[in-house]
């Protein structure tokens, strides 16, 4: 792993090279380590597919962890509220714990809002080169307002719940994601993409 150059070097903290690689890693679970980062609104269907995803990938002997943005703000990002300074504070923690997780070897999946472009971008920069892979879950707000599977929407609409995304905090989608879903398809047909994705990128065999 090479020092992280998004934050001023302390002079006083030095990187401390260890000896077991991530190459070594890989090479002792037979695969490489990546992160597909799933991106979309609440209710989108990033969880649910990651969720599947993994379990495949499980399935077929490969090493993953999965990142999901609700649980990760029940521990690491308890103390992060939804100012906009707290979310990019969120996925800059979500994307430390991917980095170390590519490290160790696994394929990480991550299922955030994430809801701004120069933090999915700062992500991806942090990872090594090609190893950051950005999935667009792309769902109409109106269908995720009414699948509303937590009743957020409804809280929100209510004025209870003020910054939620897509109702009065904002959303940027991807310009160029990597895999642009369409979240009205099939469950079972999206997890198809993900794989041939996952394929042509050589990180599981055919
Ligand atoms: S992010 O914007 O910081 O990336 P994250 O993915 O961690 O968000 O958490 C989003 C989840 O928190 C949503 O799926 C929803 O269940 C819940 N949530 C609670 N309050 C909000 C809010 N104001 N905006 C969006 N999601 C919220």
């Amino acid at each position: 792993m090479s020092i992280n150059t998004d934050f001023p070097p302390n002079e006083n903290i030095v990187w401390h090279p260890h000896s077991v690689t991530r190459q070594d890693r890989e090479a002792l679970h037979k695969q490489q380590g990546a992160v597909l980062w799933f991106t979309g609104l609440s209710g989108s269907g990033k969880s649910t597919l990651a969720g599947a995803l993994e379990r495949v990938l499980h399935q077929r002997c490969i090493s993953t962890y999965l990142l999901d943005g609700d649980n990760m703000r029940r521990g690491l990002c308890r103390d992060l509220s939804f100012s906009n300074d707290d979310r990019r504070e969120n996925i800059r923690r979500v994307g430390e714990v991917s980095r170390l997780l590519v490290d160790a070897g696994l394929i990480v999946l991550t299922a955030c809002i994430s809801p701004y472009r120069a933090e999915r971008q700062m992500v991806r920069d942090m990872l090594p080169p090609g190893c950051f892979i950005e999935v667009f879950v792309d769902t109409p707000l109106a269908i995720c307002e009414a699948r509303d599977s937590k009743g957020l929407y409804k809280k929100a609409r209510a004025g209870k719940l003020p910054n939620f995304t897509g109702i009065d905090a904002i959303y940027e989608a991807p310009q160029q994601p990597d895999l642009h879903l369409n979240g009205e398809q099939l469950v079972t047909d999206l997890i198809c993409r993900l794989l041939v994705l996952l394929s042509e990128r050589v990180l599981i065999s055919t």
